[in-house]
């Protein structure tokens, strides 16, 4: 039965060790934040962050994240708060919702190496998470927004214009 790191707890599911680890989250352990989309690794629906980098779930076993960090939606942050969760809301980013929490897990893992980025660096980053209702515009002013505010709350000043 292998047990997981998910959102700093230890919890067992009872699944094969090769079963799809968004299988887990979702249906084991009914943390629905995280989407089934394409479940072939080609949408990032089910975007959840792995010892901090982000991991489609959908092509990631249990036996591969064995012993690791897991972090999903629900566990970006304490109270909703994390800056892009602020930033989204500011910039109405979600249309139907359902691709959102994949695009925010994906840009988180920007932000935390990267908090400084480029528009280009976004995009390219952003590149594989797809969103049907077209979004794309709102999820990069939002991550610059969520960047900005980051800098702001390490330093104290800004610097760089967005
Ligand atoms: S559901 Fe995993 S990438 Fe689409
Ligand atoms: S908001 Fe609908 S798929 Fe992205």
């Amino acid at each position: 039965m292998p047990n997981l790191n998910i959102n700093g707890r230890s919890m067992s599911v009872e699944a094969a060790p090769d079963t799809p680890l968004l299988w887990a989250i979702r249906e084991q352990l009914q943390m629905t934040g995280t989407k089934f989309g394409c479940g072939a690794g080609l949408c990032g629906a089910c975007t959840v962050h792995v010892n901090g980098e982000a991991v489609r779930s959908c092509q990631t076993s249990l036996s591969e994240v064995s012993g690791k960090k897991i972090t999903t939606i629900e566990g970006l942050s304490a109270k909703n708060d994390h800056p892009l969760q602020k930033a989204w809301i500011a910039e109405q980013v979600p249309q139907c919702g359902y691709c959102q929490s994949g695009q925010i897990m994906q840009a988180a893992a920007l932000l935390a190496k990267n908090a400084n980025p480029t528009k280009e660096e976004v995009v390219a980053h952003m590149d594989g998470n797809l969103c049907r209702c077209m979004t794309y515009s709102r999820i990069q002013k939002a991550i610059m927004r969520a960047a900005s505010e980051m800098r702001t709350a390490s330093t104290g000043t800004e610097r760089r214009a967005t």
